[in-house]
Protein backbone atom coordinates (compact mmCIF):
# COMPACT_ATOMS: atom_id res chain seq x y z
CA UNK A 1 0.00 0.00 0.00
CA UNK A 2 1.23 3.53 -1.05
CA UNK A 3 1.02 6.76 0.59
CA UNK A 4 0.17 9.31 -2.33
CA UNK A 5 -0.40 12.11 -0.12
CA UNK A 6 1.32 15.24 -1.72
CA UNK A 7 3.63 16.34 0.90
CA UNK A 8 2.72 19.55 2.08
CA UNK A 9 5.98 21.85 3.63
CA UNK A 10 3.88 24.27 5.02
CA UNK A 11 3.65 24.48 9.13
CA UNK A 12 0.48 23.78 10.53
CA UNK A 13 -0.88 25.11 13.49
CA UNK A 14 -2.06 22.64 16.51
CA UNK A 15 -5.71 22.42 16.38
CA UNK A 16 -6.15 23.12 19.62
CA UNK A 17 -4.88 26.93 19.07
CA UNK A 18 -7.79 27.18 16.58
CA UNK A 19 -10.95 28.94 18.85
CA UNK A 20 -10.85 31.39 21.62
CA UNK A 21 -12.24 30.09 24.74
CA UNK A 22 -12.69 31.17 28.34
CA UNK A 23 -9.83 30.22 31.13
CA UNK A 24 -11.08 27.09 32.40
CA UNK A 25 -9.61 27.61 35.70
CA UNK A 26 -8.01 29.80 38.09
CA UNK A 27 -4.13 30.05 38.23
CA UNK A 28 -2.75 28.66 41.12
CA UNK A 29 1.13 28.47 42.13
CA UNK A 30 3.18 25.27 42.31
CA UNK A 31 0.85 24.22 45.64
CA UNK A 32 -2.30 24.77 44.92
CA UNK A 33 -2.77 28.33 45.89
CA UNK A 34 -4.94 31.05 43.85
CA UNK A 35 -2.89 33.51 41.99
CA UNK A 36 -4.36 36.96 41.86
CA UNK A 37 -2.32 38.76 39.52
CA UNK A 38 0.02 37.39 36.89
CA UNK A 39 1.15 40.76 34.97
CA UNK A 40 2.71 42.67 37.78
CA UNK A 41 5.11 41.92 40.17
CA UNK A 42 5.02 43.05 43.83
CA UNK A 43 7.16 46.59 43.78
CA UNK A 44 7.69 49.49 46.96
CA UNK A 45 5.80 51.70 45.77
CA UNK A 46 4.31 52.78 41.79
CA UNK A 47 8.21 53.29 41.18
CA UNK A 48 9.72 51.10 43.39
CA UNK A 49 12.02 47.94 43.18
CA UNK A 50 10.27 44.66 43.21
CA UNK A 51 10.30 42.98 47.05
CA UNK A 52 11.62 39.55 47.93
CA UNK A 53 8.84 38.80 49.31
CA UNK A 54 6.90 38.09 45.50
CA UNK A 55 7.16 34.34 46.14
CA UNK A 56 5.23 34.11 42.74
CA UNK A 57 7.54 35.86 40.40
CA UNK A 58 10.90 33.75 42.06
CA UNK A 59 8.78 30.80 42.10
CA UNK A 60 8.17 31.34 37.79
CA UNK A 61 11.90 33.23 37.63
CA UNK A 62 12.86 30.04 39.03
CA UNK A 63 11.31 27.28 37.62
CA UNK A 64 12.18 28.72 34.49
CA UNK A 65 15.88 28.23 35.23
CA UNK A 66 15.48 24.21 35.64
CA UNK A 67 13.01 23.55 32.34
CA UNK A 68 16.39 22.23 30.26
CA UNK A 69 17.51 18.98 30.84
CA UNK A 70 20.21 17.64 29.11
CA UNK A 71 19.32 16.96 25.37
CA UNK A 72 20.68 13.19 24.59
CA UNK A 73 23.91 12.95 23.47
CA UNK A 74 22.83 11.45 20.33
CA UNK A 75 19.84 11.72 18.79
CA UNK A 76 18.32 14.81 20.58
CA UNK A 77 15.85 15.64 17.95
CA UNK A 78 13.21 13.18 17.79
CA UNK A 79 9.48 12.61 17.75
CA UNK A 80 7.12 10.00 19.17
CA UNK A 81 3.72 8.41 18.62
CA UNK A 82 2.07 5.92 21.34
CA UNK A 83 0.84 3.39 19.18
CA UNK A 84 -0.50 -0.65 19.60
CA UNK A 85 1.69 -3.69 18.94
CA UNK A 86 -0.13 -6.67 17.15
CA UNK A 87 1.23 -10.73 17.08
CA UNK A 88 0.39 -11.78 13.51
CA UNK A 89 1.74 -15.55 13.98
CA UNK A 90 2.39 -16.75 17.23
CA UNK A 91 6.33 -18.28 18.10
CA UNK A 92 6.19 -20.03 21.04
CA UNK A 93 8.52 -22.27 19.88
CA UNK A 94 10.80 -19.60 19.95
CA UNK A 95 10.15 -17.85 22.56
CA UNK A 96 8.39 -17.98 26.22
CA UNK A 97 7.52 -14.37 25.76
CA UNK A 98 4.25 -13.73 26.79
CA UNK A 99 3.38 -11.64 24.42
CA UNK A 100 4.38 -13.95 21.23
CA UNK A 101 2.35 -17.27 22.54
CA UNK A 102 -0.71 -16.45 20.49
CA UNK A 103 -1.54 -14.72 17.44
CA UNK A 104 -4.32 -12.07 18.08
CA UNK A 105 -1.93 -10.67 21.37
CA UNK A 106 -1.72 -6.98 21.78
CA UNK A 107 0.41 -4.48 23.69
CA UNK A 108 0.48 -1.00 24.09
CA UNK A 109 4.01 0.49 22.44
CA UNK A 110 5.57 3.80 22.15
CA UNK A 111 8.24 4.84 19.10
CA UNK A 112 10.63 7.83 18.89
CA UNK A 113 12.23 8.56 15.79
CA UNK A 114 15.02 11.04 15.70
CA UNK A 115 18.45 12.23 13.61
CA UNK A 116 21.47 11.19 15.19
CA UNK A 117 24.33 13.78 14.91
CA UNK A 118 22.27 17.35 15.10
CA UNK A 119 21.24 18.74 18.76
CA UNK A 120 17.34 19.47 19.44
CA UNK A 121 16.64 22.54 16.81
CA UNK A 122 18.35 20.66 14.22
CA UNK A 123 16.75 20.47 10.56
CA UNK A 124 14.63 17.37 10.45
CA UNK A 125 15.68 16.87 6.69
CA UNK A 126 19.71 16.12 7.23
CA UNK A 127 21.59 13.31 5.12
CA UNK A 128 22.41 10.93 8.44
CA UNK A 129 20.94 8.15 9.69
CA UNK A 130 17.31 8.13 11.49
CA UNK A 131 16.91 6.37 14.94
CA UNK A 132 13.78 4.20 15.13
CA UNK A 133 13.40 3.51 18.83
CA UNK A 134 10.46 1.15 19.85
CA UNK A 135 8.74 0.24 23.66
CA UNK A 136 6.59 -2.51 23.96
CA UNK A 137 4.89 -2.55 27.83
CA UNK A 138 4.29 -6.22 27.47
CA UNK A 139 2.86 -8.42 30.64
CA UNK A 140 6.69 -9.43 31.12
CA UNK A 141 7.97 -5.37 31.61
CA UNK A 142 9.12 -3.54 28.94
CA UNK A 143 10.63 -4.65 25.91
CA UNK A 144 12.42 -2.51 24.13
CA UNK A 145 13.80 -2.23 20.65
CA UNK A 146 16.30 0.28 20.19
CA UNK A 147 17.56 0.41 16.25
CA UNK A 148 17.83 2.77 13.42
CA UNK A 149 16.64 2.90 9.98
CA UNK A 150 19.42 0.91 8.37
CA UNK A 151 20.09 -2.54 8.74
CA UNK A 152 24.16 -2.25 9.68
CA UNK A 153 25.85 0.40 11.41
CA UNK A 154 29.09 2.34 11.17
CA UNK A 155 31.47 0.38 13.68
CA UNK A 156 31.35 -2.79 15.56
CA UNK A 157 32.98 -1.94 19.10
CA UNK A 158 31.16 0.32 21.50
CA UNK A 159 35.24 1.78 22.76
CA UNK A 160 34.75 3.32 19.02
CA UNK A 161 31.55 4.98 20.02
CA UNK A 162 32.72 8.13 21.77
CA UNK A 163 34.90 8.25 18.66
CA UNK A 164 33.09 8.03 16.10
CA UNK A 165 30.44 10.74 17.31
CA UNK A 166 32.43 13.26 18.00
CA UNK A 167 33.63 13.01 14.12
CA UNK A 168 29.83 13.65 13.63
CA UNK A 169 29.38 16.18 15.95
CA UNK A 170 31.21 19.51 15.85
CA UNK A 171 34.86 20.93 15.60
CA UNK A 172 36.40 22.03 18.55
CA UNK A 173 37.41 25.39 17.88
CA UNK A 174 34.99 26.57 14.88
CA UNK A 175 31.90 25.03 16.58
CA UNK A 176 30.94 23.58 13.09
CA UNK A 177 30.73 20.15 11.85
CA UNK A 178 33.87 18.82 9.48
CA UNK A 179 33.36 16.68 6.35
CA UNK A 180 37.08 16.66 7.19
CA UNK A 181 36.54 14.42 10.51
CA UNK A 182 33.98 13.04 9.20
CA UNK A 183 36.00 11.25 6.24
CA UNK A 184 39.46 10.93 8.05
CA UNK A 185 36.67 8.68 10.89
CA UNK A 186 36.04 6.81 7.89
CA UNK A 187 39.20 6.31 6.03
CA UNK A 188 40.54 4.70 9.51
CA UNK A 189 37.25 2.50 10.02
CA UNK A 190 36.61 0.69 6.96
CA UNK A 191 33.89 -1.35 8.14
CA UNK A 192 31.97 2.01 8.28
CA UNK A 193 31.23 1.57 4.71
CA UNK A 194 28.33 -0.71 4.23
CA UNK A 195 26.28 2.09 6.47
CA UNK A 196 27.99 5.11 4.63
CA UNK A 197 26.56 4.16 1.74
CA UNK A 198 23.51 3.78 2.90
CA UNK A 199 23.57 7.24 4.37
CA UNK A 200 24.68 8.86 0.73
CA UNK A 201 22.38 6.72 -0.92
CA UNK A 202 18.59 7.79 -1.38
CA UNK A 203 17.65 6.50 2.16
CA UNK A 204 19.90 9.15 3.96
CA UNK A 205 16.67 11.65 3.82
CA UNK A 206 13.65 9.43 4.06
CA UNK A 207 10.81 11.41 2.91
CA UNK A 208 9.19 11.62 6.43
CA UNK A 209 9.12 9.08 9.66
CA UNK A 210 6.50 7.79 8.46
CA UNK A 211 8.05 6.66 5.17
CA UNK A 212 10.99 4.17 6.18
CA UNK A 213 11.85 0.95 7.32
CA UNK A 214 13.71 0.05 10.88
CA UNK A 215 15.92 -2.74 12.13
CA UNK A 216 17.41 -4.10 14.93
CA UNK A 217 20.46 -4.08 13.28
CA UNK A 218 21.91 -6.02 15.69
CA UNK A 219 21.98 -9.64 16.50
CA UNK A 220 19.84 -10.50 19.27
CA UNK A 221 18.38 -13.73 20.19
CA UNK A 222 15.24 -15.67 21.82
CA UNK A 223 14.74 -18.76 24.06
CA UNK A 224 12.09 -21.55 24.27
CA UNK A 225 11.00 -23.26 27.26
CA UNK A 226 13.08 -26.22 26.52
CA UNK A 227 15.72 -24.01 27.08
CA UNK A 228 16.69 -23.43 23.27
CA UNK A 229 18.28 -20.10 22.13
CA UNK A 230 17.97 -18.77 17.98
CA UNK A 231 19.84 -15.81 16.93
CA UNK A 232 17.48 -12.85 15.68
CA UNK A 233 17.83 -9.64 13.87
CA UNK A 234 14.79 -7.75 13.73
CA UNK A 235 12.80 -5.74 10.75
CA UNK A 236 10.09 -3.21 10.74
CA UNK A 237 8.58 -2.51 7.11
CA UNK A 238 6.96 0.37 6.62
CA UNK A 239 3.45 0.30 4.89
CA UNK A 240 3.34 4.01 3.67
CA UNK A 241 6.11 2.55 1.01
CA UNK A 242 10.13 3.67 1.35
CA UNK A 243 10.53 7.21 0.01
CA UNK A 244 12.80 9.83 0.35
CA UNK A 245 13.63 13.25 -0.62
CA UNK A 246 16.32 14.88 -3.08
CA UNK A 247 19.21 16.85 -1.53
CA UNK A 248 17.67 20.25 -3.45
CA UNK A 249 14.03 19.13 -1.40
CA UNK A 250 15.67 18.28 2.10
CA UNK A 251 18.04 21.48 1.48
CA UNK A 252 14.60 23.59 0.74
CA UNK A 253 12.06 21.93 3.56
CA UNK A 254 15.20 22.63 6.05
CA UNK A 255 15.04 26.10 5.69
CA UNK A 256 11.26 26.74 5.50
CA UNK A 257 9.75 24.01 7.84
CA UNK A 258 12.85 22.85 9.92
CA UNK A 259 10.32 20.64 12.15
CA UNK A 260 8.58 19.04 9.02
CA UNK A 261 9.45 15.54 10.40
CA UNK A 262 7.72 15.77 13.80
CA UNK A 263 4.87 17.60 11.84
CA UNK A 264 4.44 15.25 9.64
CA UNK A 265 3.98 12.70 12.26
CA UNK A 266 1.89 14.25 14.38
CA UNK A 267 -0.49 15.81 11.88
CA UNK A 268 -1.12 12.43 10.28
CA UNK A 269 -1.74 10.80 13.25
CA UNK A 270 -4.76 13.91 13.97
CA UNK A 271 -5.66 12.87 10.38
CA UNK A 272 -6.47 9.61 11.17
CA UNK A 273 -3.64 8.33 8.79
CA UNK A 274 -1.86 6.33 11.37
CA UNK A 275 1.00 4.96 10.03
CA UNK A 276 1.90 1.01 10.21
CA UNK A 277 4.74 -0.99 10.02
CA UNK A 278 5.29 -4.57 9.80
CA UNK A 279 7.18 -6.90 12.21
CA UNK A 280 9.56 -9.92 10.94
CA UNK A 281 12.67 -11.86 11.94
CA UNK A 282 15.47 -13.74 9.96
CA UNK A 283 16.21 -16.81 12.66
CA UNK A 284 19.94 -18.72 12.94
CA UNK A 285 20.12 -21.08 14.92
CA UNK A 286 23.43 -21.82 17.05
CA UNK A 287 24.88 -24.34 14.61
CA UNK A 288 24.73 -22.03 11.81
CA UNK A 289 26.08 -19.42 13.88
CA UNK A 290 29.08 -21.11 14.06
CA UNK A 291 29.99 -21.85 10.73
CA UNK A 292 28.14 -19.06 8.70
CA UNK A 293 30.22 -17.64 6.47
CA UNK A 294 29.51 -13.76 7.64
CA UNK A 295 29.97 -13.42 11.03
CA UNK A 296 27.17 -13.34 12.86
CA UNK A 297 27.51 -10.78 15.40
CA UNK A 298 29.34 -8.43 13.18
CA UNK A 299 26.59 -5.17 13.39
CA UNK A 300 28.22 -3.77 9.91
CA UNK A 301 27.04 -6.89 8.11
CA UNK A 302 23.51 -7.73 6.87
CA UNK A 303 22.12 -11.70 6.77
CA UNK A 304 21.64 -12.24 3.27
CA UNK A 305 17.37 -12.72 2.43
CA UNK A 306 17.70 -15.92 0.72
CA UNK A 307 19.61 -17.54 3.51
CA UNK A 308 17.23 -16.42 6.19
CA UNK A 309 14.35 -15.38 4.67
CA UNK A 310 12.31 -13.06 6.69
CA UNK A 311 9.33 -14.24 9.29
CA UNK A 312 6.71 -12.19 9.57
CA UNK A 313 5.31 -12.08 13.60
CA UNK A 314 3.49 -8.94 13.80
CA UNK A 315 2.47 -5.39 12.97
CA UNK A 316 1.89 -2.09 14.59
CA UNK A 317 0.03 1.16 14.00
CA UNK A 318 1.08 4.86 16.04
CA UNK A 319 -2.28 5.95 16.53
CA UNK A 320 -2.03 8.25 19.69
CA UNK A 321 -0.23 11.83 19.88
CA UNK A 322 1.49 12.35 22.86
CA UNK A 323 0.03 14.81 25.22
CA UNK A 324 2.85 16.36 26.68
CA UNK A 325 6.06 16.13 24.40
CA UNK A 326 8.29 16.87 27.08
CA UNK A 327 6.91 14.52 29.58
CA UNK A 328 6.14 11.23 27.24
CA UNK A 329 8.58 11.66 24.50
CA UNK A 330 11.87 13.74 25.95
CA UNK A 331 11.64 11.96 28.94
CA UNK A 332 11.22 9.03 27.57
CA UNK A 333 14.18 6.44 28.18
CA UNK A 334 15.02 3.81 26.22
CA UNK A 335 17.22 1.04 26.37
CA UNK A 336 18.20 -2.42 24.64
CA UNK A 337 18.97 -3.52 28.20
CA UNK A 338 14.88 -3.89 28.43
CA UNK A 339 14.46 -7.70 27.67
CA UNK A 340 12.33 -9.46 29.31
CA UNK A 341 11.83 -13.07 29.51
CA UNK A 342 12.14 -14.97 26.36
CA UNK A 343 14.30 -12.06 24.88
CA UNK A 344 17.80 -12.18 25.50
CA UNK A 345 21.07 -10.50 24.05
CA UNK A 346 24.00 -12.07 21.56
CA UNK A 347 27.61 -12.49 21.69
CA UNK A 348 27.61 -9.31 19.69
CA UNK A 349 30.49 -7.04 21.13
CA UNK A 350 28.89 -3.59 20.21
CA UNK A 351 25.64 -4.62 21.86
CA UNK A 352 27.09 -5.28 25.60
CA UNK A 353 28.25 -1.45 25.27
CA UNK A 354 25.07 -0.58 24.59
CA UNK A 355 23.25 -2.46 27.25
CA UNK A 356 25.44 -0.35 29.72
CA UNK A 357 25.42 2.63 27.78
CA UNK A 358 21.69 3.52 27.90
CA UNK A 359 20.14 3.59 31.41
CA UNK A 360 23.54 5.27 32.42
CA UNK A 361 22.16 8.00 29.73
CA UNK A 362 19.05 8.17 31.64
CA UNK A 363 20.15 8.30 35.21
CA UNK A 364 22.57 11.64 34.33
CA UNK A 365 19.76 13.08 31.43
CA UNK A 366 16.76 12.39 33.83
CA UNK A 367 17.84 10.93 36.64
CA UNK A 368 17.96 7.57 38.89
CA UNK A 369 14.38 7.03 39.56
CA UNK A 370 13.80 7.66 35.57
CA UNK A 371 11.93 4.48 35.77
CA UNK A 372 9.15 6.16 37.81
CA UNK A 373 7.71 8.42 34.76
CA UNK A 374 4.76 7.17 33.70
CA UNK A 375 5.89 6.71 29.89
CA UNK A 376 8.95 4.67 30.86
CA UNK A 377 6.72 2.59 33.62
CA UNK A 378 5.88 -1.39 32.84
CA UNK A 379 2.65 -1.66 32.90
CA UNK A 380 3.06 -4.45 35.34
CA UNK A 381 4.06 -4.15 39.27
CA UNK A 382 7.98 -3.36 39.99
CA UNK A 383 9.21 -5.12 43.05
CA UNK A 384 12.59 -4.20 44.22
CA UNK A 385 14.65 -3.04 47.12
CA UNK A 386 15.77 0.22 44.82
CA UNK A 387 15.19 3.10 47.58
CA UNK A 388 15.70 7.03 47.84
CA UNK A 389 17.32 9.02 45.32
CA UNK A 390 16.14 12.51 43.71
CA UNK A 391 12.38 12.81 42.87
CA UNK A 392 11.36 9.15 44.30
CA UNK A 393 7.84 8.52 43.88
CA UNK A 394 7.37 4.76 44.45
CA UNK A 395 6.59 3.73 47.72
CA UNK A 396 7.41 -0.15 48.82
CA UNK A 397 5.73 0.85 52.03
CA UNK A 398 7.40 -0.77 55.20
CA UNK A 399 8.54 -3.60 53.27
CA UNK A 400 11.80 -4.60 53.99
CA UNK A 401 14.79 -2.82 52.89
CA UNK A 402 17.35 -5.56 52.32
CA UNK A 403 17.00 -8.94 50.20
CA UNK A 404 16.90 -12.16 51.91
CA UNK A 405 14.50 -11.31 54.45
CA UNK A 406 11.89 -13.26 57.01
CA UNK A 407 9.46 -10.87 56.52
CA UNK A 408 7.67 -11.62 52.97
CA UNK A 409 9.72 -8.58 50.67
CA UNK A 410 9.75 -9.86 46.88
CA UNK A 411 12.46 -12.81 46.21
CA UNK A 412 13.68 -13.95 42.75
CA UNK A 413 12.21 -17.39 41.35
CA UNK A 414 14.82 -19.35 39.89
CA UNK A 415 12.27 -21.02 37.72
CA UNK A 416 12.01 -18.01 35.20
CA UNK A 417 16.22 -18.07 34.73
CA UNK A 418 17.38 -17.28 31.05
CA UNK A 419 19.14 -20.65 29.69
CA UNK A 420 22.97 -20.48 29.38
CA UNK A 421 24.69 -18.41 26.56
CA UNK A 422 27.08 -20.82 25.60
CA UNK A 423 30.62 -18.47 25.10
CA UNK A 424 34.27 -19.29 24.50
CA UNK A 425 37.60 -18.09 23.90
CA UNK A 426 40.41 -16.31 25.97
CA UNK A 427 39.82 -12.68 27.30
CA UNK A 428 41.63 -10.67 25.29
CA UNK A 429 41.53 -7.46 23.08
CA UNK A 430 40.23 -8.67 19.27
CA UNK A 431 41.52 -5.97 16.59
CA UNK A 432 38.82 -7.30 14.13
CA UNK A 433 36.55 -10.56 14.00
CA UNK A 434 38.19 -13.56 11.89
CA UNK A 435 40.12 -13.01 9.23
CA UNK A 436 37.41 -14.75 7.02
CA UNK A 437 35.08 -12.04 7.81
CA UNK A 438 37.27 -9.29 7.36
CA UNK A 439 35.74 -8.15 4.02
CA UNK A 440 34.38 -4.33 4.19
CA UNK A 441 33.52 -3.63 0.49
CA UNK A 442 31.55 -6.89 -0.63
CA UNK A 443 28.20 -6.26 0.99
CA UNK A 444 28.81 -2.30 -0.12
CA UNK A 445 29.42 -3.62 -3.52
CA UNK A 446 26.39 -6.00 -3.33
CA UNK A 447 24.18 -2.47 -2.18
CA UNK A 448 25.84 0.01 -4.94
CA UNK A 449 24.90 -1.99 -7.77
CA UNK A 450 21.47 -3.39 -6.68
CA UNK A 451 20.78 0.53 -6.96
CA UNK A 452 18.98 2.12 -9.64
CA UNK A 453 21.22 3.88 -12.52
CA UNK A 454 19.73 7.44 -11.15
CA UNK A 455 20.32 6.46 -7.59
CA UNK A 456 24.04 5.60 -8.15
CA UNK A 457 24.42 8.90 -10.04
CA UNK A 458 23.06 10.58 -6.95
CA UNK A 459 25.36 8.57 -4.37
CA UNK A 460 28.42 10.04 -6.63
CA UNK A 461 27.39 13.57 -6.73
CA UNK A 462 26.33 13.11 -2.88
CA UNK A 463 29.37 11.52 -2.29
CA UNK A 464 31.43 14.04 -4.48
CA UNK A 465 29.91 17.75 -2.87
CA UNK A 466 30.76 15.99 0.21
CA UNK A 467 34.35 15.52 -0.21
CA UNK A 468 35.12 18.10 -2.32
CA UNK A 469 36.31 20.29 0.79
CA UNK A 470 37.97 17.61 2.45
CA UNK A 471 42.34 17.40 2.12
CA UNK A 472 43.08 15.46 -0.86
CA UNK A 473 44.78 12.26 0.91
CA UNK A 474 41.48 11.79 2.48
CA UNK A 475 39.98 12.04 -0.44
CA UNK A 476 42.65 9.76 -2.44
CA UNK A 477 42.18 7.27 0.53
CA UNK A 478 38.33 6.99 0.71
CA UNK A 479 38.30 7.04 -3.66
CA UNK A 480 40.32 3.69 -3.05
CA UNK A 481 38.33 2.36 -0.79
CA UNK A 482 35.27 2.99 -3.17
CA UNK A 483 36.86 1.44 -6.44
CA UNK A 484 37.29 -1.63 -4.07
CA UNK A 485 33.33 -1.53 -3.61
CA UNK A 486 33.01 -1.04 -7.29
CA UNK A 487 35.20 0.84 -9.76
CA UNK A 488 32.50 2.38 -11.27
CA UNK A 489 31.76 4.07 -8.14
CA UNK A 490 35.12 5.32 -7.08
CA UNK A 491 35.31 6.68 -10.89
CA UNK A 492 31.94 8.43 -10.23
CA UNK A 493 32.58 10.16 -7.08
CA UNK A 494 36.47 10.92 -8.40
CA UNK A 495 34.68 12.85 -11.27
CA UNK A 496 31.94 14.20 -9.24
CA UNK A 497 34.65 15.80 -6.85
CA UNK A 498 36.53 17.51 -9.46
CA UNK A 499 33.07 18.77 -10.65
CA UNK A 500 32.21 20.38 -7.53
CA UNK A 501 35.89 22.02 -7.00
CA UNK A 502 36.02 23.50 -10.37
CA UNK A 503 32.55 25.07 -9.69
CA UNK A 504 32.11 25.01 -5.92
CA UNK A 505 28.52 26.75 -6.42
CA UNK A 506 27.38 23.74 -9.03
CA UNK A 507 25.96 21.87 -6.45
CA UNK A 508 24.01 24.90 -5.52
CA UNK A 509 23.16 25.69 -8.44
CA UNK A 510 21.55 22.42 -9.22
CA UNK A 511 19.47 22.83 -6.13
CA UNK A 512 18.65 26.20 -6.98
CA UNK A 513 17.68 24.89 -10.65
CA UNK A 514 15.47 22.33 -8.92
CA UNK A 515 13.78 24.60 -6.45
CA UNK A 516 12.86 27.11 -9.70
CA UNK A 517 11.22 24.23 -11.17
CA UNK A 518 9.07 23.61 -8.00
CA UNK A 519 8.62 27.52 -7.93
CA UNK A 520 7.12 27.30 -11.75
CA UNK A 521 4.59 24.85 -11.03
CA UNK A 522 6.21 21.81 -10.76
CA UNK A 523 5.16 18.94 -7.85
CA UNK A 524 7.72 18.41 -5.18
CA UNK A 525 9.43 15.23 -6.43
CA UNK A 526 9.80 12.53 -4.45
CA UNK A 527 12.01 10.57 -5.31
CA UNK A 528 14.05 7.15 -5.17
CA UNK A 529 11.66 4.44 -4.44
CA UNK A 530 13.08 1.52 -2.80
CA UNK A 531 11.10 -0.93 -1.68
CA UNK A 532 12.60 -4.20 1.08
CA UNK A 533 15.75 -3.98 1.74
C1 LIG B 1 20.53 7.04 21.69
C2 LIG B 1 24.82 5.24 22.99
C3 LIG B 1 24.89 2.46 19.02
C4 LIG B 1 20.30 3.69 18.18
C5 LIG B 1 21.71 6.83 22.36
C6 LIG B 1 22.10 7.47 23.57
C7 LIG B 1 23.29 6.96 23.94
C8 LIG B 1 23.68 6.00 22.96
C9 LIG B 1 24.11 7.32 25.18
C10 LIG B 1 21.30 8.55 24.29
C11 LIG B 1 20.31 7.90 25.22
C12 LIG B 1 19.48 8.91 25.97
O1 LIG B 1 20.04 9.87 26.50
O2 LIG B 1 18.24 8.72 26.05
C13 LIG B 1 25.21 4.32 22.03
C14 LIG B 1 26.43 3.53 22.09
C15 LIG B 1 26.46 2.77 20.96
C16 LIG B 1 25.25 3.05 20.20
C17 LIG B 1 27.46 3.58 23.21
C18 LIG B 1 27.49 1.78 20.51
C19 LIG B 1 28.22 1.07 21.36
C20 LIG B 1 23.64 2.50 18.47
C21 LIG B 1 23.15 1.64 17.44
C22 LIG B 1 21.85 1.98 17.21
C23 LIG B 1 21.53 3.07 18.11
C24 LIG B 1 23.95 0.53 16.78
C25 LIG B 1 20.86 1.40 16.26
C26 LIG B 1 20.92 0.17 15.78
C27 LIG B 1 19.98 4.70 19.06
C28 LIG B 1 18.70 5.37 19.08
C29 LIG B 1 18.77 6.33 20.09
C30 LIG B 1 20.09 6.25 20.67
C31 LIG B 1 17.50 5.08 18.19
C32 LIG B 1 17.67 7.29 20.49
C33 LIG B 1 16.71 6.63 21.45
C34 LIG B 1 15.58 7.56 21.75
O3 LIG B 1 14.79 7.84 20.83
O4 LIG B 1 15.48 8.02 22.90
N1 LIG B 1 22.69 5.94 21.99
N2 LIG B 1 24.53 4.01 20.89
N3 LIG B 1 22.63 3.37 18.85
N4 LIG B 1 20.78 5.25 20.02
FE1 LIG B 1 22.64 4.63 20.45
Amino acid sequence: KKDDVKPSIVPTEPSNLKEPKKPASTLTNDFGTPVADNQNSVTAGPRGPVLLQDHHLLEKLAHFNRERVPERVVHAKGSGAFGTFTVTRAIPELTVAKIFQKEGNQCRMLARFSTVAGEQGFADTVRDPRGFALKFYTEDGNWDMVGNNTPVFFIRDGSKFPDFIHSQKRHGATGRRSNTMQFDFWIHKKEAMHQVLYIFGDRGIPRSFRHMNGYSSHTYSLWNDKGERVYVKWHFHTQQGVQNLTEAEATEIAGKNPDYARMDLYDAIERGENPRWKVSIQVMTPEQAETYHIHPFDITKIWPHKDFPLMEVGEFELNENPKNFFTEIEQAAFEPSNMPRGFGASPDKMLQARIMSYADAHRYRIGANYGQLPVNMPVVPVHNYQQDGFLRYADAGGQPTYEPNSFGGPAADDSLKEPPLPLHGAADRFASYPETDEDYFGQPGALYRIMAPDEQQRVHGNYGRALAPVPKFIQDEYCAMLDKVDPRLGAGVREEIAKAKAEPEAGLEQILHELHTYAAGGDLKVSGELVGE
